[in-house]
């Protein structure tokens, strides 16, 4: 990743709570909003370096998966498309 392409954490704190991340040759977009009880997990945290929500230790992967703590169901995934290289619709 070269230094001018956002992180996931940049992306983490959009006010929707909407998230797009940056993997390697690709990107995720999922809403981070804990399924627990709606806090926002934090970005690249966690055993599996993916999300981690500090209100009750819920622990996504890095494909919003969850892998422990009391959420019941991993991130949304929100339908999205590119509009253009640097414009995406999330919804
Ligand atoms: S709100 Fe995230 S673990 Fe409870």
């Amino acid at each position: 990743m070269s230094s001018t392409e956002p992180s996931r954490r940049d992306f983490l704190f959009i006010a929707t709570g909407v998230a797009a991340a940056v993997g390697t040759e690709q990107w995720q977009v999922l809403i981070a909003i804990c399924t627990h009880l709606g806090c926002i997990p934090l970005a690249d945290q966690g055993p599996y370096d993916g999300y981690f929500c500090p209100c009750h230790g819920s622990v996504y992967d890095t494909s919003g998966r969850i892998r422990q703590g009391p959420a019941p169901l991993n991130l949304a995934l929100p339908t999205y498309e590119f509009l253009s290289d640097t414009k995406i619709r999330i919804g």
